[in-house]
């Protein structure tokens, strides 16, 4: 949708990433989740990636092959320049994750911080029905998004707040029987202006 593409073109090009309130250096617990759940060689996908450092450190790491999606040309412009001649290594996808018709398949679908704006129940039904085609069976999913005693915006958009519970019981009733929770963990994020922000990460195995 153009009116998205805009909205995050321009918070992508009004300033440094590093100010943005989603900024982390060093993505610890995206990095050590997605390490448990893929081996190298294994396909990862971040899901609505932006300017995330997280594909820095899983090439780091030997992880993937490794694709960015997001809806910003912007944003994967900029991790493109910063990655420099590591950037071929990737797969840049500029899609809507909403309208999205994956062409291949992965081991891991992650998501930081994207969920959480899909306030439309036919939005999220749209994301998980492209998460399901995305995944291999056995592959898992893991979605971060703001708890329910997180944020109520950001970046100027309102969020739907989710507890680990309630995030699997959605993704149960938009797509029955294909995930199975694997577990849950809680992560308190502070941003570049030293506010905290309560997070949730659920884990999904998609059903063979
Ligand atoms: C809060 S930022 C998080 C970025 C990144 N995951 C991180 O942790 O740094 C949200 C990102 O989701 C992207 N985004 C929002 N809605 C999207 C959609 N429907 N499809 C694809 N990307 C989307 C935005 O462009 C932005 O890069």
């Amino acid at each position: 949708m153009a009116d998205r593409s805009d909205h995050w073109n321009a918070v992508f090009g009004a300033r440094a990433d590093t100010g943005l309130s989603w900024f982390e250096a060093e993505p610890a617990l995206s990095l050590g989740l997605i390490a448990a759940h893929a081996a190298p060689g294994d396909p990862v996908l971040d899901a609505g990636g932006g300017t995330a450092r997280l594909v820095d450190a899983l090439l780091d790491r030997g992880l993937g092959p490794v694709s960015v999606l997001d809806v910003s040309s912007a944003a994967l412009a900029a991790a493109r320049a910063r990655l420099g001649p590591r950037a071929d290594a990737v797969r840049w996808i500029e899609a809507d994750l909403t309208r999205w018709v994956p062409d291949a398949t992965f081991a891991v679908w992650h998501d930081r911080a994207v969920f959480h704006f899909l306030t439309d129940p036919a939005e999220r039904a749209a994301y998980v029905a492209a998460m399901d085609a995305a995944l291999r069976p056995g592959g898992t999913a893991i979605l971060m998004t703001f708890a329910e005693d997180g944020p109520e915006s950001c970046s100027g958009l309102p969020v739907a707040r989710w507890s680990s519970d309630a995030l699997a019981a959605e993704i149960g009733r938009l797509a029955p029987g294909r995930f199975r929770r694997i577990g849950s963990r809680r992560h308190m994020h502070v941003t570049p202006a030293g506010r905290s922000q309560s997070f949730q990460a659920t884990l999904l195995r998609k059903r063979p």
